[in-house]
Parts: C-alpha cells; structure tokens; sequence
C-alpha cells in the first residue's frame, strides 16, 4: 500500500511516497528558503508564490524517484494545518484536484503530528538515509521541536494521545532563530547557532530556565530576552542599546559563548521536562520530530540523560517534508481513519495537536 504525501505549510514544496507506514520510496523537497534570507524569515507571500511553481514538479519528481506510476498509489494525504495560510492552500488545493482526477481517497495530515511519524520509517529504497532499527512501541513519548511548535506527547497508539504540555510562548526553533538575530547570525538561525556553539563554551554563562504552572509547559521567551540583556552586557551597554547593533560590537568568541550557552539551556529545558514525563508515564519509546531534533545538542542530551535507548530519525527527514506526510497517511488508510472530502477540504491554519 503506497501513499504520497504533499506538504507546504511553510517554505518548503515537499512531497514523498511511503510503503506500508515504514518503506521510504521517495522524499523530494524543493525550499524557498533562499529568496527568504534577505528577509530575515520566511515571507508569506514569496512562499506560497513559489509553491505554485513548484508543486506540479516535486510531485511528479516524487513519483519517479518512487518509480511509481498514478496506478500504484493508494492514497493521497495532505498537511491541512497548522501553517501559513497561503501556503497551505496550494497543497491542499493540489491534493483535491488530484484526489478527484485520479480517484484516490485523501487523507487530511496535522502536520505536527506527522513530524513524528517519521520515526516508524524503518527501511527504504533511497541511499544516503539512516533508517530507525525498530519501529517505536507504544506507550510511546513524542517531543515536538520545530519552528513553530515544542510540545509533549504521549501516545498509547495511534490516534490515541494526550499532550502533555507545550510552549506558553515561543517555540523553541523560534528562539533559536530569535538568538541567531541577536548575535547576527544568517537565517535560517537555528543551524546556524548549533553550528557556532560548537566552538563556544556551553557553560560560559548562566541563563535562566523558566517556572511554569503546568508541569509539562515551557517557555522560551524568558531565554530570549535574557540572551538580549547578556549580549548588551558583554558590549558594556545597558538595555537600550537597540539590538542591530549587537553583531558588530560582539567578538567572534562572546558569539560563541553566547550561543553554546543558549542551546545548552534551551535544550536542557526540553530535556529536564521528558526525564520526568518518562518518570510518570514509562513510555517503552521516546521519539523527536520538528527541524530542532536535528540538533546535535538535543540529540547528546538525550541520548546521555533519557533512562531509555533514543532512536534519532535522519537529519533530512526533521525539516518539513512528505514523507512523514506519506507516512501518517498510511497509518491512517490502515487504521481506517476518517477519508477527507476532496470537494470541501479545507485549510486549518491555527490547527493544535
Ligand atoms: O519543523 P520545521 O522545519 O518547520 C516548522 O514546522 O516550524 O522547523 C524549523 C525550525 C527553525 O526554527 C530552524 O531554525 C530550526 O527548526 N532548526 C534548528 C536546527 N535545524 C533547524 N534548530 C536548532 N538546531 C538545528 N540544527
Ligand atoms: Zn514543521
């Protein structure tokens, strides 16, 4: 049974075909990154302007990679939510209309649930991919850590989870990007940050870890603004000093110290919180999914830290991209899940877990 997925909710034009919920057969993705930079962050309309010419090609590129033909796929699934409104239009729009001329069955994707899915890709027939040994056995821990969402789930099975806790604030990838600003790094912030703290000292500063009220929330924007007042006070200014003028008055080391000193708090406030989560809940596996479990930080602590061997998914699959799309769309054709209507199918920008 072979599913392709479409996903546009941000910059990247994404599509892939999976077998079965664990074969990868494809993963093409096309990121309008470049022509955001000048930017400093992703501009809606450039993004949902370039997912329309992109989407036809990737498709097609997914198709053939997958060496398959219309023929051979069973369903369609698509990201519905959460996202850029514009953005997700045209992948939404390009799996109607191709749900209604091939006559497939579509499957509706919340795409920070599908972040994980990548986790249970086990096998496949594209080089260059480190595939997980096993699937995950449920119960099983979720950690989402994107650009957009950093949240704790716990999963009994499929469709069947509870979110734990999650941001009050910013999401973590946010504050990666926000520090990446502060200390003049290029967008997009978070790997470069990850990059720079290689060379930094991780305990060369104390940043603060906030108190929440629920016992599974976070926040970041306390970090944030503490990395702001830490990088004024290493230049010798106060809090007025407007932050465009931090980069040029740092010095490559401060950068450094700066950023391993932030990721290593960043990182331990999602870790702290899933040590006590598997506390609680004992869950027989422990997942990452979202373009920050591609950080090499994350990925120490948790493998040092968390009482249970952690399987990371590749580094290419925790960007956005179909094949998790594909995935939990298969699970969904074998759980029999709900089909989505390709004649009223509609977006969910603000969709939560
Ligand atoms: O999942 P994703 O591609 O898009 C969303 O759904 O948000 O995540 C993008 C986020 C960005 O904030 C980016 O800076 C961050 O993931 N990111 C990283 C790394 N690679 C991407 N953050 C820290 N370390 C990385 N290596
Ligand atoms: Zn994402």
């Amino acid at each position: 049974m072979k599913v392709l997925g479409i996903e546009t909710s941000c910059d990247e034009t994404a599509a892939g075909v999976v077998e079965d919920g664990k074969r990868l057969l494809s993963n093409v993705v096309s990121s309008s990154m470049d022509l955001h930079a000048k930017y400093g962050g992703v501009v809606p309309e450039i993004a949902a302007r370039s997912h329309i010419e992109a989407i036809t090609p990737v498709i097609t590129q997914a198709l053939d990679v997958a060496k398959c033909t219309w023929e051979d796929i069973d369903a369609i699934a698509v990201t519905y939510g959460a996202g850029l409104g514009g953005s997700l239009l045209i992948g939404v729009l390009a799996a109607r209309t191709l749900a209604i001329a091939k006559q497939k069955p579509l499957y509706a994707i919340n795409h920070v649930e599908g972040h994980l899915y990548v986790n249970f890709l086990t096998e496949g027939s594209l080089e260059n991919y480190k595939y997980v040994s096993t699937a995950p056995q449920f119960p099983i821990l979720g950690i989402i850590v994107s650009g957009g969402h950093s949240q704790l789930v716990l999963f009994r099975n499929h469709f069947d989870y509870t979110l734990l806790g999650q941001t009050q604030d910013d999401a973590i990838g946010e504050a990666f990007d926000k520090v990446a600003k502060i200390i003049g790094l290029p967008y997009p912030g978070g790997v470069n940050v990850s990059r720079l703290a290689e060379q930094g000292d991780p305990k060369a500063f104390k940043l603060p870890k906030a108190k929440m009220s629920g016992k599974y929330d976070f926040s970041f924007s306390g970090l944030k603004t503490a990395v702001l007042r830490l990088a004024q006070a290493q230049v010798g200014a106060d809090f007025t000093l407007p932050s465009t003028q931090l980069p040029e008055r740092l010095d490559e080391a401060q950068k450094a110290d700066i950023a391993a000193s932030f990721q290593r708090v960043a990182v331990e406030t999602i870790v702290d919180k899933a040590i006590q989560a598997c506390e609680e809940f004992q869950p027989k596996s422990v997942i990452i999914g979202g373009g920050v479990a591609a950080n090499t930080e994350l990925r120490r602590q948790l493998g040092e830290r968390i009482p249970l061997p952690v399987d990371f998914p590749d580094m290419k699959l925790c960007g956005d991209n179909g094949a998790m799309i594909a995935t939990l769309g298969c699970y969904k054709v074998m759980h029999d899940q709900p089909q989505a209507d390709p004649r009223s199918l509609e977006i969910a920008p603000n969709l939560s877990m």
